[in-house]
């Protein structure tokens, strides 16, 4: 067995036309940079809507400067690309001009692991486009914790010790680890709030190694404004005492609704699709899943496989749909709109500065707008004399 690091490293560098998909030649460019270094063993360049995915094997471990710096220079030049086409939102997600070692913090969504590589390593790595790192908790959660769409949990010795969860708290920036079956009441209060609560690892009891990994980074906390929804990624390992490539895939049968969409501020359905099919375009979207599916053979990734090809998925596909087309119904209204503390983007403090004159005390039963305005309570701007 070797050591192996497997990383999935993504960013919005530009988009065409606006924030549906990526120009040709930017992955090509990608494909040319990345194969140009010789610290990697093998690497596949994909895209997701408008995100450019860095999936990669070396052996240089986590949060390696020489592998970040790497995606970074490439994502750099690969902007060069967007520029030349005047490709919409050019280097969007690299917030700083200066590299310093590793892209956590500086806008690309990473999520990395590092493991022994098994005498077969099968191994799916999903990627999305208009949501948030939360948008990962429910179908984890299923994977690892629910035996209703995992049979592994109740049937394979390997399995049924349970799975630990390391959850992260984007607001407080703190971890903790909550092991299941037993906490599994405790987990669900945390991740049943994906926008504030997310699951960055996912690790094997009986097996003490690591399952599951995802990119956790809030590009709005990093940059303190709206940036883009900080399109997630997701690494699972599959089979031999973890679920299994049918476990790990069965979540997305039913889509789940998620925060992002429109402006990063509305909620609906993410659709599985394959890697041809992820060119969100209605109201930008609905958000899109894309699977890829390797064997990692001495760190070489055989494959990929298009996981959501199969027809099989062509139901949730419609699911996803029709539930688009329910969401809209609602408009400007939650929970379609995200509540006022999740939009990505948001009017309100300047339509509250601009009314805060107007708002006035509501009247005591049986007070008449002249006794409010003799009370002071009434507002500012309008004159109100006349009203009673
Ligand atoms: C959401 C997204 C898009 C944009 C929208 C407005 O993640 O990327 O829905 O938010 O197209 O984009 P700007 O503000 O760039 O005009
Ligand atoms: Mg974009
Ligand atoms: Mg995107």
């Amino acid at each position: 067995m070797s050591r192996i690091t497997l990383s999935c490293i993504k960013a919005d560098v530009g988009g065409l036309v606006g924030h549906g998909e990526v120009h040709p030649e930017m992955l090509e460019r990608s494909r040319e940079l990345l194969g140009e270094s010789d610290l990697l063993i093998d690497f596949h360049v994909t895209r997701v809507g408008d995100d450019i995915n860095f999936v990669m094997t070396h052996r240089e471990g986590v949060d390696d400067p020489g592998i970040h710096g790497l995606c970074w220079d490439t994502f750099k030049k690969v902007t060069l690309v967007a520029q030349k086409y005047k490709l919409y939102g050019a280097g969007q997600d690299l917030l700083v001009d200066a590299f310093s070692g590793n892209v956590r913090g500086l806008g690309p969504g990473v999520c990395e692991m590092e493991f022994d590589e098994r005498p077969s390593e099968p191994v799916i790595v999903f990627m999305a486009d208009k949501t948030e790192p939360g948008a990962w908790n429910l179908p984890l959660y299923k994977i690892f914790a629910d035996p209703f769409n995992t049979p592994g949990l109740v049937i394979d010795n390997k399995m049924h010790a349970g799975f630990d969860f390391i959850v992260h708290d984007l607001k407080k920036n703190e971890q903790i680890k909550l092991s299941c079956p037993e906490e599994i009441y405790d987990l669900l209060m945390f991740i049943g709030a994906p926008h504030a609560y997310v699951i960055k690892d996912i690790v094997s009891r009986e097996l003490d190694d690591i399952a599951a990994t995802a990119t956790t980074t809030k590009l709005s906390m990093i940059a303190g404004r709206y940036v883009g929804k900080d399109d997630p990624s997701l690494i699972v390992r599959c089979q031999s005492g973890l679920p299994a490539v049918g476990e790990v895939l069965e979540p997305f049968a039913t889509p789940h609704l998620v925060g992002g969409w429109m402006r990063g501020s509305h909620c609906g359905p993410l659709m599985p699709c394959t890697v041809e099919d992820a060119r969100p375009s209605r109201l930008d979207g609905p958000p899109r899943v894309i699977a890829l599916g390797f064997q990692i053979a001495e760190g070489k990734l055989i494959g990929p496989r298009d996981m959501f090809q199969d027809s099989v998925w062509d139901k949730a596909r419609e699911m996803a749909r029709e539930m688009a087309y329910i969401m809209r119904r609602q408009g400007p209204f939650e929970p379609h709109r995200l509540s006022l503390e999740e939009m990505e983007y948001t009017t309100m403090p300047q339509i509250m500065k601009r009314l805060a004159e107007r708002w006035e005390a509501i009247p005591e039963p049986g007070e008449t707008a002249r006794e409010l305005i003799a009370s002071g309570r009434a507002a500012s701007t309008g004159d109100g004399g006349d009203i009673d």
